[in-house]
């Protein structure tokens, strides 16, 4: 009966870290997947997390529904991450907001509703960009199509071919923005570039949707919103996804959130409703303990410090490891520019290897990397990042 159908490839993020967990070689480096890992390489389970855990673990409960959209105190803990405490749009009740299946659920949901909101729009995503990107809003029936970002050669924002591109939309299409650590170059916009950006996507009726994915791992929890914030003080209609799985090494809880800045309450209303009934009609509600100790993480002002505090630690680690990798990389290689490393931020960065180079480092020396060339920086660590320095510069020689 199903004989007819191809067969899958694999993702191809995730498929390369399988393979790497095949790879029997004992020395070999995961620069696959964005997961943050500490320096001895592990995922940590972070100490706001343990605490919230065991207060709430102390009372054992029974495990009704959610609400379609999620539990009241998470959603208002969304809204004040990502639009900030004072935010005009939530006290004026027009950003709506549901609790989803981590940042790929909520990009899910924000695509069927963009499809049944405006059945004829296509959408536009950065060139490079995450290869889920397409794949999601093509699986909900939106045509995709790709705008200039990033020079892999010259490791440069092409910023004015951007917005040419963008200028160039017809009106109401859906244009795809990484607010922070753009994924996969890590290379993002100033906030000038932010402020030349938004009068543009206004002008052009444009509808944008913001992808967060690893708020607090470029400049700081409040820095990396900055331009989902000024997005909304311009008034302007758009989505916003935001995930928990790296801030909170939260991965497999699957805790995301997705919320639409409307023009007025009412609006936001009807848009909450649409959200809910496409809620309803893919996962019904969401899960319901990885909420709830985010919501306690976030609302408990003891528990609020500590996790800011880690989530400084791990942004101060991805910084520093991109510090020694550049200085280890330009010593080994004198003439090499890796200036990249330390521009770029968040999790990942955009090496530019071809891909022979690539396949060199994977067969030669155990180094996985995705493709596209992007490294998941935390994958780096005291114990290999010589040997890496030394294997890319290996590479590199040719
Ligand atoms: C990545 O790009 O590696 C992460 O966002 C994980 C994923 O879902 O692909």
């Amino acid at each position: 009966m199903f004989e007819h159908l191809e067969k899958y490839a694999g993702d191809p993020i995730f498929r390369l870290g399988d393979e790497f967990h095949q790879d029997p070689r004992e020395r070999k480096v995961n620069l696959t997947v964005g997961l943050y890992y500490d320096d001895a390489g592990r995922i940590p389970l972070l100490r706001s997390v343990q605490q919230a855990e065991a207060r709430l673990g102390g009372e054992l409960r029974p495990r009704p529904y959610l609400p379609i959209e999620g539990l009241p105190a998470y959603r208002s803990a969304v809204q004040e991450l990502v639009f900030g405490a004072g935010s005009e749009a939530v006290r004026a009740g027009r950003v709506a907001t549901i609790q989803s299946v981590g940042g790929t659920g909520a990009l899910k949901v924000g695509a069927d509703f963009l499809h049944a909101a405006y059945p004829d729009s296509h959408i536009w995503i950065s060139d490079p960009g995450w290869d889920n990107h397409h794949a999601i809003f093509q699986g909900a029936g939106i045509a995709t199509h790709t705008y200039a970002y990033y020079d892999s050669q010259g490791q440069s924002l092409r910023f004015e071919r951007m917005l040419e591109d963008l200028r160039a939309l017809p009106r109401h299409s859906f244009v795809l923005l990484h607010p922070c650590c753009h994924n996969p170059t890590g290379a993002d916009l100033s906030r000038e570039q932010w402020q030349a950006l938004i009068p543009v996507l206004a002008a052009g009726e444009l509808i944008p949707f913001m992808d967060m994915a690893y708020q607090g791992f470029g400049r700081g929890l409040d820095e990396d919103a900055g331009p989902v914030r000024a997005m909304a003080d311009a008034g302007l209609t758009f989505l916003a996804a935001n995930s928990f799985s790296k801030n909170l090494s939260f991965y497999a809880e699957r805790c995301g959130g997705l919320s639409v800045v409307c023009g007025s309450a009412d609006e936001a209303e009807r848009v909450q409703g649409q959200l809910k009934a496409i809620v309803r009609r893919i996962y019904s509600n969401p899960p319901m303990h990885g909420g709830q100790v985010t919501a306690l993480v976030m609302s408990d002002p003891e528990l609020r410090a500590l996790w800011e505090d880690e989530v400084a630690e791990m942004r101060a680690r991805i910084a520093a490891v991109r510090r020694q990798a550049r200085e280890q990389l330009e010593a080994r290689l004198p003439g090499y520019d890796a200036g990249y490393l330390t521009e770029q931020q968040g999790m990942f960065s955009y090496t530019g290897l071809s891909a022979a180079q690539l396949h060199a480092l994977r067969a030669e020396h155990g180094v996985y990397i995705i493709d596209s060339g992007r490294i998941s920086v935390p994958g780096l660590n005291t114990r290999n990042i010589d040997y890496f320095t030394e294997a890319m510069a290996a590479v590199l020689r040719g």
